[in-house]
């Protein structure tokens, strides 16, 4: 997905404003950038790479108050300043978020009808019928974009400056999330709050097909029918502070020593007491299954979920890919819940899992953390976790509360399904209430997570094993790992490797094993004392109850002693910390890795 910004106002060093903010929302999405503004005419800049590129070439002493900006992550054709945004065709500029599928077809038509495209990317074209759509000459350009809604098949957000109207900015979304910011003598579109909180904490969150009209003093919102809408505004419950680092080295450092305070704020909002749990917890008794649906680090999380709901509440559990589960053929029912995790809410396929099944009549629940997104807005019932704002693109500390809420999801289930005495839920709510506090502790080990990298940062493959909710965590480790440091590893079940990847390990290959439940402790211990008679060096994250001087393990992490059902919550710690400083040995861009975006808002 992308960044888009567009400001019409009072303040007149525009170029600067748009660069600025566009770094507030780098982190969506970062390959290529650009801005318009408007003088007497539409101005355009771009560049390929990072906004600090773009940012070389701005004037700040040109006056103007309108502009649009956008920070891309490219779906049709490379990085490079011809496919970066804004993109004009004849009199109509645009900045776009999504992905316009009948492109092509439409691309057909409109070379019929004479135009010829510079870039090879699908916005291109969405600014090309724009165009071909006012030449027509009987629209308002109000009326154009109405018009040009009705051709497209896909997802947008888009801002759109017209010539013939350069102190008017538009806006419309499909799909792609779009706010509208309301200012002092001022006004924004912005892909997320990140963007206008410099500007304004009050916000209208679009629909699908509202078309937003901006002057200097006025905004208007319509249908697609062209019809004036009265949408509320929404205040942001956060501060510009809460965006900045804070004195970390790097959002993600930031985020994971925010994990005490943040699971802190998540459960004592839901577990002030148990008569207040129980209000704020939905009715599951209906639903005889449960699917999970997410994507990446999510659907990580909805597999920790899986193994406790299945071992403490005897309810069955399916765990999908968003992008797998939209296409396939789901057996679900009425009595089916389906449970869709998202940190942005803005995730397309998870979004579009989300839409078939309730297409198809099913229940559906949200597990978010940005208020009013698009997943938030549309399951029937929201849980949010309290991460606050995250800006580094691997997740950690929403991926924590996301655990977190599912083990609350879970306690509820346990009490209607009669899996928990009273005593015992008192002592596990107390548990969980004091369960920061262990966080803060295993976060204190940091050198030992530092020493353990420094051991790796320099291999180019890596196993993580576990068996059971462990190997669950460890595709989380792996996947940390990966996307941060680009160092190459596997998450396996432990018990799996021997069936043919064992081939793989040789002399020195590094393997994290994770082993915390005792029930198959035993056999993690045989699948490592495997791989280390062919070479591996294993590093053993366990907990105390199961620590012993295994003379075989390379490097020990040993978690604290904490109830059982907790465990998962502090055995990513290190595994998130150890990505950290292999990435940060190696020297990367940790919050912003290659190839990535925050959220993945198209498919
Ligand atoms: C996690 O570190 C990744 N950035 C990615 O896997 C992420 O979890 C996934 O894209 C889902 O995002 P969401 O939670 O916003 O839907
Ligand atoms: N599909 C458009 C492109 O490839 C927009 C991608 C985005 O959302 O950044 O340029």
């Amino acid at each position: 997905m992308c960044g888009i910004i567009g400001y019409i106002g009072k303040k007149v060093k525009i170029e600067r404003l748009l660069v600025d903010s566009l770094k507030t929302l780098e982190y969506r999405g970062y390959d290529s950038a650009g801005i318009a503004f408007v003088t007497d005419k539409v101005n355009i800049l771009k560049s390929s790479g990072k906004i600090i590129n773009l940012e070389e070439k701005i004037d700040e002493n040109v006056e103007s108050n309108i502009g649009l900006a956008h920070t891309r992550w490219a779906t049709h054709g490379k990085a490079d300043d011809i496919n970066a945004h804004p993109h004009k065709s004849g009199s109509v500029t645009i900045v776009h978020n999504g992905i316009i599928e009948n492109y092509l077809e439409l691309k057909e038509m409109l070379s019929k009808e004479g135009y010829t495209f510079k870039s090879e990317t699908d916005t291109e074209i969405a600014a090309a019928l724009l165009d071909y759509l006012k030449k027509k000459g009987i629209w308002s350009n109000l009326e154009v974009i109405k018009e040009f809604e009705t051709y497209i098949k896909g997802s947008y957000a888009l801002g759109i400056i017209f010539d013939d109207e350069l102190d008017t900015l538009y806006a419309t979304r499909k799909d792609s999330p779009l706010i509208l910011g309301i200012g002092k003598e001022e006004y924004l579109i912005a892909s997320d709050v990140s963007a206008i909180i410099g500007f304004t904490k009050k916000y209208i969150l679009l629909d699908n097909e509202d078309i937003v009209k901006l002057t200097n003093d006025n905004y208007e919102i319509y249908n697609s029918n062209l019809q004036k809408l009265d949408r509320s505004i929404q205040e942001v419950n956060w501060d510009v502070e809460e965006a900045h680092k804070a004195g970390y080295p790097h959002f993600m450092l930031k985020e994971i020593m925010e994990e005490p305070k943040v699971l802190n704020d998540t459960i004592h909002e839901y577990v002030e007491s148990v008569d207040s749990f129980m209000n704020k917890m939905p009715d599951f008794s209906k639903y005889k299954k449960i699917h999970i649906v997410a994507c990446g680090s999510a659907m990580h999380a909805g597999l920790i979920g899986k193994y406790l709901i299945e071992n403490y509440s005897d309810i069955e559990v399916n765990v999908e890919i968003a992008s797998e589960y939209r296409y396939k053929k789901v057996f679900y029912d009425k009595e089916t819940l389906l449970i869709l995790i998202s940190q942005s809410g803005e995730t397309a396929d998870t979004i579009a899992s989300l839409r078939k099944a309730k297409a198809d009549g099913i229940d559906t629940l949200g597990i978010v953390n940005v208020v009013g997104s698009t997943i938030a807005r549309e399951c029937d019932q929201v849980l949010y976790i309290r991460a606050g704002v995250e800006i580094a693109v691997a997740t950690t500390k929403a991926y924590l509360l996301q655990v977190a809420m599912l083990m609350l999801i879970n306690i509820k289930l346990m009490i209607e399904h009669n899996k928990i005495t009273n005593e015992e839920l008192s002592k596990l709510l107390d548990d969980l209430k004091n369960s920061p506090e262990l966080i803060k502790n295993v976060i204190e080990k940091d050198e030992l997570y530092k020493d353990i990298a420094n051991s790796i940062y320099e291999d180019r493959d890596l196993f993580f094993i576990g068996r059971g909710i462990d190997y669950a965590i460890s595709l989380e480790g792996s996947l940390k790992l990966k996307e941060i440091s680009y160092l190459h590893s596997e998450a396996y079940q432990a018990g799996e490797l021997k069936h043919g990847t064992i081939s793989l390990v040789e002399d020195n290959t590094k393997i994290i094993a994770i082993m915390t439940d005792k029930d198959l402790a035993l056999k993690t211990i045989s699948n490592i004392k495997e791989v280390v008679a062919r070479g591996a060096k294993v590093v053993l994250i366990t907990k105390e109850e199961l620590d012993s001087n295994y003379d075989f393990i390379f490097k020990k992490v040993v978690l604290p002693k904490a109830n059982n059902y907790l465990m998962p919550l502090l055995t990513v710690i290190p595994l998130q910390l150890i990505a950290y400083h292999v990435a940060d040995n190696r020297g990367l861009d940790i919050d912003k890795p290659r190839n990535l975006a925050k959220s993945v808002t198209v498919e």
